[in-house]
C-alpha cells in the first residue's frame, strides 16, 4: 500500500480524483468564508443544519458534490482531532466505507483544519490497520483492495509543512514494520518455524545498516543456554538464536537491545495447555515479530543509533525428550532453575537471551514477551504491562506508547514478588503462585539483567486480538520506533556550551 502526503486544503484536495473522499472535521471547525466551492459550502451547511456533528466517529456520507472529483465523499467528526480521536473516526469511517459499493482502491484522507501532533501518524496507522489482510496461507488470496492512500492536510499551525512530513515519514515506516510483524505473527506455526523466523531476519540484513546472524543447537550449547536448550529439547524442530544488528552512530555509541520472545508454538510442554484456543500459541512469537518489524522500520528511516535485536526461537513440545516438571537446568548466568512448569517456558528463553545481551555493554535492553496469561487479565488488549528497573527508561516508554497511541501501563518489581520463587532444589523455580503472576514472572527476568537498565513489556493481551476478528496487532512496533526515534534526537543533541552555566 502506498501513502503520500499532500499539503492542501479541502477545496483543492477535493479536485483530486479518487475512490472515496474522507472529510476529517473538528471540533470548531469553520469552512474558510471566502471558500465559495461547492463542498466547502455542503460541509457548512451540515454542520449548521446539525446533520453532522463533530463528535468523534459521527459520519455523514455526501452524494457526489460536483467539485468532488471522488466516487464518494464522507464526512467524519474527529471530536477535539486528538491522535485516539482520529485512530476511532478513521476506524468508523473505512468501516462504512467498505461496507457495501464499490471496492476502494484510491482514498483521499483530508484534514478540514491542521491537525494536532500525532494525528497525521494517528490516521496512517488507523488506515492501514483497517485494509489489512493476511494472505500467505490462502490458495485464493483475495489481496489487499486499498493501494493508494492521499493524506491531505491544510497548511498552517500547529503543524508546520516540515513536521507534518516527517510525522507522515514515521507513520509511513511504522505501518511498514507493523505489517512484518503482522506477517510473520499471523503465519501458522508450521509456516514459521525457529528456522523460518531465521531467514526472515537473514532477509532484514539485506537493508542498509541491518546485519544478521542467526546461531543453531550447536552455538547454543556453546554458549551455555541451558534454560533456552531446555525448552527446546522436547521438539522436532531445531532452535535458533537470532541476532540482529543496526548501525546508524558511530561503534562507541552503546546499543540499546531489544530482546523477543520467539516461542513459534506454545503447548505447555509436558505441563500441556487445554485444547481451547490452543491454536493461538501460535502467536506466542510476537515480541519476536516486533523486533523483526522494528528492525524495518529502522531501515526505512536510518536514524543515528545503534540497536541490537536478541531473538530466541523455538517451539515448546512434550516428547519423550521433552523437559518435566522438577527438572533443574543451568542457565547461561549460571543460576540453575527448577522448571516447575513447562508452561513458563517464555522467561527460560528469556533469561539466556539477556545473559547474552550483556556483550554489547548496552545503554538499556527492552524485552517483548507473550509471557503471561494473567497480564491479560491485569490489563486487557489496551496497555501492555510494562516492568522497569529504571524509573527514567519507564518514563521513556510509557511516553513513546503515548506518542505512537501503542499503550502501556507501569507494572510494580517490589522484591516481595519474588518470595515465590524460592526452590528447595536450585537457585531459582520458574514459577511462583498464581497470585500476580505477571510480576513474579517479570522478578524471575530481573535476576538476569543486573548489569543494565532494563525494561520488560508483557505483551500477552496486546500482541493478538481472539475471537471473529483473530489476529496479530504489530503491537508494540509503533511503541519501540517511537522511542528509539526519541533516542536518537536526544542522542543528537551536543551538550550545549553555554554561559548560562555559570549563573
Ligand atoms: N505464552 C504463554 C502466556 C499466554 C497465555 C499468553 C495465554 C497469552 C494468552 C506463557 O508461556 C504461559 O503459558 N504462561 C503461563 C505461566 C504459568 C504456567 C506460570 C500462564 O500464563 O498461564
Ligand atoms: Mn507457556
Ligand atoms: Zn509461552
Amino acid at each position: 500500500m502506498n501513502f503520500d502526503l499532500l499539503i492542501s486544503d479541502l477545496n483543492s484536495t477535493a479536485r483530486q480524483g479518487s475512490d472515496a473522499l474522507l472529510v476529517l472535521l473538528q471540533d470548531g471547525y469553520k469552512p474558510d468564508g471566502a471558500a465559495k466551492d461547492e463542498l466547502s459550502a455542503l460541509v457548512a451547511q451540515a454542520l449548521k443544519a446539525g446533520d453532522i456533528q463533530t463528535q468523534t466517529g459521527k459520519l455523514l456520507a455526501l452524494y457526489k458534490p460536483a467539485q468532488a472529483r471522488a466516487g464518494r465523499v464522507l464526512l467524519a467528526g474527529i471530536g477535539a482531532g486528538t491522535p485516539r480521536q482520529v485512530r476511532q473516526a478513521v476506524t468508523a469511517a473505512l468501516g462504512a466505507l467498505r461496507s457495501g459499493a464499490p471496492a476502494l482502491k484510491k482514498l483521499t484522507i483530508c484534514f478540514a483544519a491542521a491537525p494536532l501532533a500525532g494525528s497525521l501518524r494517528a490516521a496512517v496507522l488507523a488506515t492501514a490497520d483497517a485494509s489489512y489482510v493476511y494472505t500467505t496461507t490462502k490458495s485464493k488470496a483475495e489481496a489487499r483492495g486499498l493501494a493508494r492512500v492521499t493524506l491531505a492536510v491544510p497548511k498552517g499551525a500547529p503543524t508546520s509543512k516540515d513536521e507534518a512530513q516527517a510525522e507522515f515519514q514515521k507513520a509511513a515506516a511504522t505501518v511498514v514494520g507493523v505489517e512484518l510483524a503482522k506477517e510473520w505473527a499471523n503465519r501458522p506455526a508450521n509456516h514459521a518455524t525457529p528456522t523460518q523466523l531465521g531467514a526472515a531476519a537473514l532477509a532484514l540484513a539485506k537493508l542498509p545498516r541491518v546485519s544478521c546472524q542467526v546461531l543453531g543447537p550447536k552455538e547454543v550449547a556453546k554458549l551455555r543456554m541451558g534454560a533456552f536448550m531446555a525448552v527446546a529439547q522436547g521438539s522436532e524442530e531445531p532452535l535458533r538464536f537470532i541476532v540482529l544488528n543496526y548501525k546508524g552512530a558511530a561503534p562507541s555509541e552503546a546499543p540499546t537491545v531489544l530482546v523477543g520472545k520467539g516461542i513459534t508454538f506454545d503447548t505447555g510442554g509436558i505441563s500441556i495447555k487445554p485444547a481451547g484456543e490452543m491454536d493461538e500459541m501460535k502467536f506466542d512469537m510476537g515480541g519476536a515479530a516486533s523486533v523483526l518489524g522494528a528492525f524495518r522500520a529502522l531501515a526505512e528511516l536510518q536514524p543515528a543509533i545503534n540497536v541490537v535485536g536478541l531473538i530466541p526461537s523455538c517451539e515448546n513440545m512434550p516428547d519423550g525428550r521433552a523437559v518435566k516438571p522438577g527438572d533443574v537446568v543451568t542457565s547461561m548466568s549460571g543460576q540453575t532453575i527448577e522448571i516447575l512448569n513447562t508452561d513458563a517456558e517464555g522467561r527460560l528463553i528469556l533469561c539466556d537471551a539477556l545473559s547474552y545481551a550483556e556483550r554489547f555493554k548496552p545503554a538499556a535492553v527492552v524485552d517483548m514477551a507473550t509471557l503471561t496469561g494473567a497480564c491479560v487479565i491485569a490489563l486487557g488488549a489496551v496497555r501492555s504491562g510494562l516492568f522497569s528497573t529504571s524509573n527514567e527508561l519507564a518514563e521513556r516508554l510509557l511516553a513513546a506508547g503515548e506518542a505512537a497511541q501503542d499503550l502501556a501501563w507501569r507494572m510494580p518489581l517490589d522484591d516481595e514478588y519474588a518470595e515465590g520463587l524460592k526452590s528447595n532444589f536450585a537457585d531459582v523455580a520458574n514459577i511462583a503462585g498464581r497470585a500476580a503472576g505477571a510480576v513474579t514472572a517479570a522478578k524471575f527476568l530481573q535476576r538476569f539483567t543486573e548489569k543494565f537498565p532494563w525494561a520488560h513489556l508483557d505483551i500477552a493481551g496486546t500482541a493478538w486480538k481472539g475471537g471473529a476478528a483473530k489476529g496479530a496487532t504489530g503491537r508494540p512496533v509503533g511503541l519501540l520506533l517511537e522511542f528509539l526515534l526519541a533516542q536518537a534526537r536526544t542522542s543528537q543533541v551536543r551538550p550545549r556550551k553555554t554561559t548560562a552555566a555559570k549563573r
